[in-house]
């Protein structure tokens, strides 16, 4: 492809983190050694990566390891023999567009709390105009304390620090509980919003559906679809990194610092998606709904030698996305999307109209290596005001960093013809 044939990705970078100074900060847990990972990560989506490390993360890794995957000197001591006539604590200060802290234990989110500046750490943190992200995980019980809940809420509300929640399970010391570092795929997403300048969709509440619903035979089959979720979660990234409020209804389970509601069937999706309807600003269904589920689903597994033939009757799903077209509000918006495999634009403009949707999203499934499965994809975007756009192939990232371009004007033109209630 020559280069001016490239597709124009608007704001998606391939690198997401390109240009991006982070300071990484580790604290003495044992999660530290993930930090190494989160260091590579970030390193590798194009951010230029410091490492601050306290006196304590020190004994579970080294500053060896960062500098090594991180390819700049990492720090340790406050008051180093070789320093500049410039404290270097004022230099990473001013370097850095975030902080991330991780793992953050409950002794430096006390410290960051009450303004203690022991180390190097909290002082260039404290010396920073920059955004703090801290990723807490401690024991439990640690966490449960109300001494380190009272400054989590002093650091959440009034520093403005985001806060990646610590997930739920068996902890190093072997207790069970909250408590462990966010995975790294949930850091990554808010570093991603955090470091995103254009909130377009602050303060809106945007539900999405990702995945394909199985239909379950008996209890080991189900019919089910190609759908991996990817469109869908790439969708609910891009709306959280844009500031929304974002819950995602997904038939595959994602770490995520925004709620994600698992579900399996059409069914359970539809009873989720119309239970949240009514407080959203915009739906985006990208899940691949079955429009048919088995009759009855069988107690037992199926016996194979029960005879030659096997006929399983079948009865129409719900389509839930027509449902919801019947009885949205005004001022809500409601995105579509469309797998055609034929006549792509008149199949996809008829589901616009007859299913009362704002947006449609139409995908060629016929084409091989895009859509169902693919990391990419290549639609065309309708609306009710007839404009159509076609995106060549690109990630499906930037697919959905164009669907917030789309959903923040359609939200913006239904207030400005005041149809909000
Ligand atoms: O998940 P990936 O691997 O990333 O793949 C992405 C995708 C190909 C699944 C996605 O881009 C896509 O095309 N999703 C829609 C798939 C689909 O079910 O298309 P449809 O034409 O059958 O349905 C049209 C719309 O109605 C969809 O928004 C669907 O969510 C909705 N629907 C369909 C059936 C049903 N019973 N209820 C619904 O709400």
């Amino acid at each position: 492809m020559k280069k001016e044939d490239k597709p124009d990705f608007g704001e998606f970078k391939a690198n997401p983190l390109a240009d991006k100074t982070i300071v990484l900060g580790v604290s003495g847990g044992i999660a530290a050694y993930k930090a190494c990972d989160l260091a590579s990560l970030m390193r590798h989506a194009g951010a230029n990566v410091h490492t601050i490390l306290t006196p304590a993360a020190t004994q579970f890794v080294s500053a060896l390891t960062f500098q090594t995957l991180t390819r700049n000197q990492a720090h340790c001591q406050q008051f180093a023999d070789d320093i500049d006539w410039r404290p270097e604590h004022i230099d990473l200060a001013q370097k850095a567009d975030l902080f991330v802290i991780a793992p953050a234990t409950a002794n430096i989110i006390a410290k960051l709390a009450s303004g203690i500046c022991d180390d190097l750490l909290t002082t260039t943190v404290l010396a920073t105009k920059a955004k703090v992200l801290l990723a807490p995980a401690m024991n439990p019980r640690m966490l449960e304390h109300p001494a380190t809940q009272n400054n989590l809420a002093i650091l959440e509300n009034q520093f403005r620090y985001k806060i990646v929640p610590p997930e739920t399970g068996e902890v190093a010391c072997g207790d069970w509980g909250a408590g462990k570092m966010a995975s790294l795929d949930s850091i990554m997403a808010a570093i991603q919003g955090q470091l995103f300048s254009h909130q377009t969709l602050a303060g809106k509440n945007i539900l999405v559906t990702a995945g394909g619903t199985r239909e379950p035979i008996d209890p080991v089959r189900f019919i089910g679809n190609k759908s991996s979720g990817k469109m869908g979660i790439a969708m609910a990234d891009a709306a959280y990194a844009r500031g929304a409020a974002v819950k995602l209804i997904s038939t595959v389970a994602v770490d995520r610092p925004y709620p994600v509601i698992v579900v399996e069937t059409a069914l359970e999706m539809q009873e989720v998606v119309e239970g949240e309807f009514d407080s959203c600003d915009a739906l985006v269904m990208t899940a691949a709904v079955a429009d048919f589920r088995p009759l009855a689903v069988s107690v037992q597994k199926i016996k194979k030698n029960v005879s030659e033939d096997f006929t399983l009757e079948l009865t129409k799903n719900p389509d839930i996305l027509d449902l919801l077209g019947q009885i949205k509000r005004p001022d809500q918006v409601i995105i579509g999307f469309a797998a055609e495999s034929e006549e792509l634009l008149s199949n996809t403009a008829e589901k616009l109209q007859r299913k009362n949707l704002d947006v449609i999203v139409g995908n060629d499934i016929s084409v091989p290596d895009i859509g169902f499965g693919s990391d990419d994809n290549a639609v065309v975007i309708m609306s009710v005001s007839a404009e159509r756009e076609t995106l060549p192939r690109m990630p499906k990232r930037a697919i959905a960093e164009h669907l917030c371009d789309v959903i923040s004007q359609a939200l913006l033109e239904k207030q400005e013809s005041g149809l909000t209630i």
